[in-house]
């Protein structure tokens, strides 16, 4: 058994093969067919003379439509004219299944594509970006474990939020409300003083009704939280573990980037340092450009478009205005109205890809930030005890794996850097 990809890559030239795939387009001339096959890498040609195979196997080939499924045996031979500079001259096919009509033709709307998306998964095009983001969770995963973290595993349902109650999902839990969670925050923060050093990837929930592209209500998270760390040192960890997904994606799939319309080469130079900037700096980088915007607003889209114009590498912003941030933030003790905050921003509308920040130490001033925002102290009494028992210097930050792939696959909407995106207007298939 081989597939699509080592083929290409020339190692079987000249040899026999036997190729497990699904007929990805078909068509007969004379006594030729030539069938282009797909499997999990890619797709090639395969042609069947009338001549070569019994004719049953021809007719079987001529009978079956798009998606069937079929086994191959045959020789591969180099052919420059052959897509992928490769094709293989079957000795042998077998149908395995034959297709009904596919109902997914060229030039489809959006919104049937989302509707047959158990189907649409199969197209090049997802199948590139998946190969993609099976290297980036890898690379995430190689990169903290490389450093000295622990992967560690937090609760997905949860009797309290961290990121604000606009964005929560409420969920029935046996009579009582819980909230499925948005960030694995109040749990690190815990497990951090357990661990030193630790990340984690998995879902997220936000109940996000804007309808953006570049908003999921469930996305993948990657997060970590350091103890005896400021800032600076996970900002470098941020940097770091961009830069690894990007080369990583360079060496190992240069292909599909070129398909999705980036380079290996501007991947590979998303190297440390990122260009960095204070948010009063930002301000007035924008009033030089003609974008006025209010002291203590966040960065909306419009802002975050100007400022990475014409970047190739994303930048980081930091020391953010107190009032728009979570609660469990550091204050900067240099200017208490702001926080030790930081987000990393890409370029091509892809905005924040992360956000994190030196987390809050003492006890009372935490309590006043939770009443601040209108939550409940009490709610977070376990959480607070991270801040009786050994309280440290710690920093930590979460990175949306789907904004990461938007960015790295140049994608114009988020929901093609998952499967099967969750929005607001759809939840099926
Ligand atoms: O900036 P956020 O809300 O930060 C936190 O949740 C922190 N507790 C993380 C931490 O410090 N451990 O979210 C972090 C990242 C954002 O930068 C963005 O990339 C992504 O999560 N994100 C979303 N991605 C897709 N769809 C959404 N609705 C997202 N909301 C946040
Ligand atoms: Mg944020």
């Amino acid at each position: 058994m081989v597939s699509v990809e080592e083929i290409r890559k020339g190692k079987h030239a000249g040899k026999a093969v036997e190729l497990r795939g699904w007929i990805y387009r078909t068509r007969a001339v004379g006594g030729k067919a030539f069938v282009v096959v797909r499997d999990a890498t890619g797709i090639i040609q395969v042609t069947i003379s009338r001549d070569a195979v019994p004719a049953k196997t021809f007719e079987a080939v001529e009978k079956a439509l798009i998606e069937s499924a079929v086994v191959v045996r045959g020789k591969v031979i180099a052919d420059k004219r052959a897509p992928g500079g490769y094709e293989i001259r079957a000795e042998d096919v077998q149908v395995v299944h034959f297709a009904e009509k596919f109902p997914i033709q060229e030039d489809q709307s959006e919104e049937f594509l989302l509707d047959v998306r158990h189907l649409w998964i199969r197209s090049q095009r997802m199948t590139a970006i998946f190969r993609i983001r099976h290297t980036a969770f890898g690379a995430v995963h190689e990169y903290f474990r490389g450093q000295g973290f622990w992967e560690t595993s937090p609760p997905m349902f949860t009797p309290a939020g961290s990121e604000g109650g606009a964005t929560l999902f409420e969920v029935e839990y046996f009579g009582r409300k819980a909230y499925l969670a948005q960030s694995w925050q109040l749990y690190a923060e815990a497990l951090v003083l357990a661990m030193e050093k630790i990340y984690y990837i998995g879902p997220s929930f936000r109940a996000e009704k804007s309808r953006t592209t570049r908003h999921l209500t469930e996305y993948w998270h990657a997060e970590m939280e350091q103890a005896w760390a400021g800032m600076d040192e996970v900002i470098h960890h941020a940097e770091g573990v961009i830069s690894h997904v990007c080369q990583r994606v360079a060496e190992e799939r240069p292909d599909d980037v070129v398909a999705l319309g980036r380079t290996p080469e501007f991947l590979k130079a998303v190297k440390p340092p990122f260009e960095r900037l204070t948010y009063d700096e930002a301000l007035k980088l924008l009033k030089a450009k003609g974008i006025v915007l209010e002291w203590g607003k966040d960065l909306r889209t419009l802002e975050e478009r100007a400022l990475t114009e014409g970047k190739t590498k994303p930048i980081v912003v930091t020391h953010y205005p107190r009032i728009t941030q979570a609660f469990y933030k550091a204050r900067d003790p240099k200017h208490p109205d702001l926080v030790l905050g930081f987000d990393v921003i890409g370029g091509d509308g892809v905005g924040e890809i992360v956000g994190g920040s030196e987390r809050e130490t003492d006890l009372e001033t935490i309590k006043k930030a939770l009443v601040e925002q209108g939550e409940d102290p009490k709610a977070y009494d376990w959480y607070l005890d991270s801040r009786r028992y050994g309280s440290v210097q710690h920093a930590g930050f979460g990175m949306g794996m789907e904004r990461l792939i938007q960015w790295i696959c140049k994608l114009e909407h988020i929901r093609d850097a998952v499967p099967f995106p969750r929005t607001p207007a759809r939840f099926s298939p």
